[in-house]
């Protein structure tokens, strides 16, 4: 708490106390969004006390404040994964400071592999429930009391009126044939899964698949917040349609959703 405390108050003055309504956390390839946002300050997570480091390259390392379709938002740009060797209680820590700065919901993104037979590349689904498939969570250990309970709820872990705002806003944007709803399974990675396990993934009731997005949720409704999450089809897994995953075959895929992605984001937070 002391440093998630500390954290906070470094952002906070650094801002002239700028009070974010919403966080969003973009994923892989998918940072279109930050340029979208009139931003107010910017902040390297490398000056950030306790913040932690992103090793990946895809990742930019910066949190932003600033306004985005009206509203203030909050920008992580670049998260923590479980495979970059952080303890899930760094991997959730931005998710938390975000918190204590006040926003009152939070938006993610990321890449995933589709299992469902009906997605295609490129496609965007509306993650409305997930499997935790990683071999920990942020909420082992002594529990946060000042943050949330020790047995968090997790019925609705994705909340119905910012997905039924998500699903509205992609018909309007004439995105609706391209926009999916379903089920997330987050594994540890960093390999990517093999046939029998993509296979064993859709036999559990899985419709996507990544490696990330799970452990910032669960801290999020620990501690009360809505959630909207959001995956990018960037490979198809479906029987039949597995092929060898080439890293520049995802970050295409995350390129050509992006702007899709960007506008249907901006259009949920400016309701
Ligand atoms: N598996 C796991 N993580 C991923 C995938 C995948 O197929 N695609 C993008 N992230």
């Amino acid at each position: 708490m002391q440093d998630l405390r500390e954290a906070t108050a470094y952002i906070q003055a650094q801002s002239d106390n700028f009070l974010p309504d919403t966080g969003i956390i973009l994923g892989t390839g998918l940072g279109a969004l930050a340029k979208e946002v009139e931003v107010a300050y910017s902040l390297d997570y490398a000056d950030i006390p306790h913040f932690p480091l992103s090793t990946v390259e895809s990742h930019a390392g910066r949190l932003l404040l600033g306004t985005l379709g009206g509203r203030k938002v909050t920008v992580l740009q670049g998260r923590f994964h479980y495979y970059e060797g952080y303890s899930m209680e760094q991997v959730v820590f931005p998710v938390r400071v975000l918190k204590l700065l006040g926003i009152k919901q939070l938006f993610v993104s990321n890449a995933a592999g589709g299992l469902n037979p009906d997605f295609e590349m490129a496609d965007l689904m509306l993650i409305d429930d997930h499997i935790n498939l990683q071999p920990t969570n942020p909420l082992v250990g002594r529990n946060l009391d000042e943050l949330g309970p020790r047995f968090p709820d997790m019925f609705a872990p994705y909340d119905a009126t910012l997905l039924a705002r998500a699903e509205a806003a992609a018909a309007a944007l004439g995105q609706a044939a391209t926009t999916r709803r379903g089920v997330y399974a987050s594994l540890p990675g960093p390999m990517l899964e093999t046939p029998a396990e993509y296979r064993y993934l859709r036999t559990i009731g899985a419709d996507a698949v990544g490696m990330s997005t799970v452990p910032e949720v669960i801290a999020a409704r620990h501690m009360g917040l809505p959630v909207l999450a959001v995956s990018v089809i960037t490979d198809l897994a479906s029987p039949g349609r597995l092929k060898p995953v080439v890293l520049a075959d995802i970050f295409a895929a995350a390129a050509k959703a992006e702007p899709r992605l960007t506008a249907l984001m901006k259009a949920v937070v400016a309701e």
